[in-house]
C-alpha cells in the first residue's frame, strides 16, 4: 500500500480485515517494522480516538511519532495557488508539505470539510495538496469526504460480532445540535457495500448522501421499517449534502431508543464516538450489552496498525 486515502487504496478488503484480526491477536509481532522510522500526525481539527489510537498503533510497530496541531502550534496554511500572501496565512502548503515529508517516513492528516462550500470540501484540497507536495506516504485520518480508518475499524468490529455471513446493517441518521460532515457516513456506506453486507440507510428527507456514497444501498425514509430484522444499527448524524452543510432537522424522533432496538434482530448498537447521549442515542441502549462502541474504538488501534504495516512493508 503506497498511501491510504480511501477504500480505493485497498487491494483485497477481506485480506486486510484478516490481517487486522491477526495483528490484534499479536500486536507486537511486527515491532521491528518501524525501527528507525517516524510518522507525523497533523491535526487541523480536534480528536481523541484518532490521535491516541494512531500513536498506540505506531508504538506497537516500533515507529516514532510527532504530533502537529496546526491550529495552536503551526503556521496558518495557504492552499490557493498564485495568491498574494498578505493575510493571516503565513506558510504555503507547497513548502509545509515538502518540509514535513522530508522529515518523516509517513504523514497522517486530519482535515474536516468546512461545510461552507460543497465543491471545495469534496475536492479534498488538503489531502490532494499533501499528495502533490509531500514526498512521504499519506494517511487520511478524516477528510472532507471520508473517514476510512474508522470504517475499517467498524468492519473489523462487525466481522468479530456477526452471527450470519451477510448481516443486515442499518446506517441511521440521528439528531445533533451542530452541523457535522458526511465523512463517517460516506465511508461506512462504501466499506459495508465493499464487504458485501446488506446495507440500508435511513434518514429524513433532505439528508440524502452523495450518489457515490449511497451506491447500491437501500434507502428507507421510515426509520422503524429500516430497523426491522437489523443485525447492526450504526447511528451517525450528518448535515445535508444537497442543502450543503445545513441542519434541516433536529427531530428527537430520530434518536435511537430502546423501543426502536426492539424492532431489530437483537441488533448490536454502533457509533464512531464522540456521541451525544440522549440526543443521538438513549443511555439504556449505549450502556446495554448490545453496544459495540468501545470495541469499535479499540479497533481503531488495529485499523491504523494494519494500514501502517502495509505502508511500512512497501517502504522497506
Ligand atoms: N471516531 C473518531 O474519529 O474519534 P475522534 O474524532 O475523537 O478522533
Amino acid at each position: 500500500m503506497k498511501s491510504f486515502l480511501s477504500i480505493n487504496d485497498v487491494e483485497i478488503l477481506s485480506a486486510l480485515v484478516k490481517d487486522a484480526l491477526e495483528i490484534k491477536k499479536n500486536p507486537h509481532v511486527y515491532k521491528e517494522l518501524g525501527r528507525n522510522k517516524s510518522m507525523c500526525l497533523i491535526f487541523l481539527n480536534p480528536s481523541l480516538r484518532t490521535r491516541l489510537s494512531s500513536q498506540k498503533a505506531a508504538f506497537n510497530l516500533g515507529l516514532q511519532t510527532a504530533v502537529l496541531d496546526v491550529g495552536s502550534q503551526g503556521w496558518q496554511l495557504e492552499f490557493a495557488d498564485g495568491v498574494k500572501m498578505d493575510s493571516d496565512k503565513a506558510e504555503h502548503i507547497k513548502e509545509a508539505a515538502a518540509v514535513i515529508g522530508s522529515y518523516f517516513d509517513v504523514v497522517a492528516i486530519r482535515a474536516f470539510g468546512k461545510l461552507e462550500n460543497r465543491d471545495e470540501d469534496y475536492s479534498e484540497q488538503v489531502i490532494e495538496s499533501f499528495k502533490k507536495f509531500c514526498p512521504a506516504p499519506i494517511i487520511n485520518m478524516e477528510s472532507g469526504t471520508g473517514h476510512p480508518l474508522q470504517a475499517l475499524a467498524d468492519l473489523i468490529t462487525i466481522e468479530e460480532h456477526k452471527i450470519v455471513g451477510k448481516p443486515k446493517v442499518v446506517l441511521t441518521w440521528a439528531p445533533h445540535p451542530k452541523a457535522l460532515p458526511q465523512a463517517v457516513a460516506n465511508s461506512f456506506s462504501r466499506w459495508m457495500q465493499a464487504a458485501d453486507f446488506d446495507l440500508t440507510i435511513t434518514h429524513p428527507e433532505g439528508y440524502e448522501l452523495a450518489d457515490e456514497a449511497v451506491g447500491d444501498a437501500k434507502v428507507e425514509y421510515d426509520q422503524s421499517k429500516a430497523f426491522e430484522e437489523a443485525d447492526f444499527v450504526y447511528a451517525k448524524n450528518w448535515s445535508s449534502y444537497t442543502h450543503y452543510g445545513k441542519v434541516l432537522s433536529k427531530d428527537s424522533g430520530w434518536m435511537v431508543t430502546n423501543d426502536k432496538m426492539k424492532l431489530t434482530n437483537n441488533a448490536r448498537f454502533m457509533h464512531c464516538l464522540p456521541v451525544r447521549r440522549n440526543v443521538v442515542v438513549e443511555d439504556i441502549v449505549i450502556d446495554s450489552d448490545s453496544s459495540l462502541v468501545i470495541p469499535q474504538a479499540t479497533n481503531r488501534i488495529y485499523s491504523m496498525q494494519t494500514v501502517l504495516k502495509h505502508i511500512l512493508e512497501e517502504l522497506k
